[in-house]
């Protein structure tokens, strides 16, 4: 590999991967646990002395840090997501074209109803009293989900009160949006999403999705009039300082076909998953289904096929991305050391039998994305893949970036440079029952150029 473009300092604290006070506005709308800091972007565009005639492009977009950043600095941007809710995150927060004032007036009109709606419900604003009640004792009223999306929902995600009042919500933004552009609706929809997540839904990130104490009650209205009135005032904010001229583009599509794509793209900032056993129809589950984005078992599992094979609950008999790195030696010998140690350890669950698989499909899986990247890109295009090491699968070590450059190198791609952007604390090993490790796992920026 040659020399880096940058040197960015490393960290085991995590703190290099927190956002910055000052970069919350519209990053702040609604953000995976797990995004990329705004920072780290900044530091690519300017790495890769990107302006205003560029377009850069994040094919694995999440909740759009690339793309808010790049229209922040005036840079076109296209995203990519393959998860509906994600690509809708990213649309939200990047139409800065909406009227605040609008906005302000259809809120205040969601609040009004959906109060009064509640009262109705016997839902009253939220008291001591209310507290103190088990979450049995609300009555349906009407508001409650399908049997279909409670069947994927995971139990115990959300209490019946708190539920009952985002049910009322989702219905009076429906109501009072319908006469207006889908955007108008989609901003009140991605506001409801933050508060499930940062508030009224029993779940926290640690950084794994994991069940809390139950709330019996919860002030959804309260911090959802807070949250949207934030992010009118914002788009106000953005539109003042005349920084929302740079166009930018949402494809709700999978990142192993791009055809759809336009081309000259000049750059790619981007973390795409990476084999760790992470569920992204896990972590935003509650969200997706009180957006109606997942309705049923056969919706859940449409869109978990069409994401890269990255943790075991997402493969299927038909897969074949793994056919793509058969030629890989490196990768084959990972995926026969994950396999003879499984045996080693007599671990024959049927999850454990996938493990080895998932790797196989996951690089097999980013060897077609970068194949159908490619034309889509300008003459000697730099791209950045923020991915990390792995010791998910029975502790056999993955360094994914190393993988990664061997198979962007067989797709017509130089690898320029691999920074380390921090270092955290991994699984102790066991090597015996008295003998015990602690390992240090890299997360890296693989810089690549079109050959
Ligand atoms: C690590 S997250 C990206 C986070 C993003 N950098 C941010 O700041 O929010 C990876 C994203 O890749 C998406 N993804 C997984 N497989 C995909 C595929 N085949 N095509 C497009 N997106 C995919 C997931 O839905 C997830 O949103």
């Amino acid at each position: 590999m040659q020399p880096t473009l940058s040197k960015p300092a490393p960290s085991r604290t995590g703190a290099i991967n927190a956002v910055q006070k000052e970069d919350l506005p519209v990053h702040g709308w609604y953000r995976f646990v797990l995004s990329f800091p705004p920072h780290l972007v900044r530091r690519y565009m300017g790495a890769f002395a990107l302006n205003g005639k560029d377009v850069i492009l994040d094919p694995f977009c999440g909740t759009g840090t690339t793309l808010v950043e790049a229209k922040k600095a005036g840079i076109p941007g296209i995203g990519c997501d393959a998860h509906p809710f994600a690509a809708m995150v990213s649309r939200v927060k990047t139409n800065w074209s909406l009227k605040a004032t609008i906005l302000r007036s259809l809120l205040r009109r969601i609040l009004k109803r959906t109060e009064g709606i509640a009262t109705e419900h016997g839902l009253t604003p939220l008291s001591f009293d209310a507290l103190l009640l088990q979450e049995t004792s609300a009555s349906l009223n009407g508001f409650r989900l399908t049997e279909e999306e409670e069947r994927i929902l995971p139990a115990g995600f959300l209490s019946q009160r708190p539920l009952q009042r985002l049910l009322i919500l989702r219905q009076e933004i429906e109501q009072q949006t319908q006469d207006q552009a889908p955007a108008m609706r989609e901003f009140f929809l991605v506001a409801l999403a933050h508060v499930v997540a940062q508030g009224a839904g029993n779940f926290a990130f640690g950084p794994e999705i994991y069940r809390t104490k139950p709330k019996p009650d919860y002030d959804v209205l309260g911090h959802f009039a807070r949250h949207a009135e934030k992010m009118a005032l914002e788009i106000a904010a953005v539109q003042a300082s005349g920084l929302a001229a740079a166009s930018s583009l949402i494809f709700s599509t999978d990142a192993r076909e791009l055809a759809q794509l336009p081309e000259h793209i000049s750059a790619v900032i981007t973390s795409p998953p990476y084999p760790n056993e992470k569920d992204y129809t896990r972590t935003t589950r509650v969200e997706s289904i009180l957006l109606r984005l997942m309705t049923d078992k056969a919706s859940l599992r449409g869109v978990k096929e069409s994401l890269l094979r990255s943790n075991t609950r997402n493969i299927f008999v038909n897969d074949r991305d793994g056919e793509e790195v058969r030629e890989f030696a490196s990768i084959q010998k990972i995926c026969g050391q994950i396999e003879a140690r499984r045996i080693e350890l007599h671990k024959d669950s049927g999850f454990e039998r996938l493990y080895h698989k998932v790797v196989a499909h996951y690089f097999g899986g980013m060897r077609r994305h970068l194949r159908s990247l490619r034309p889509k890109l300008r003459a000697k295009a730099r791209l950045a893949y923020v991915v990390g090491d792995q010791l998910s699968f029975l502790l056999v070590p993955i360094a994914t970036a190393r993988l990664l450059a061997e198979v962007a190198e067989a797709e017509g791609y130089k690898t320029i440079g691999c920074d380390l952007w921090r270092e955290r604390i991994g699984t102790k090993v066991r090597n015996s029952p008295t003998n015990q490790k602690t390992v240090r796992v890299r997360e890296e920026i693989l810089l690549l150029q079109k050959a």
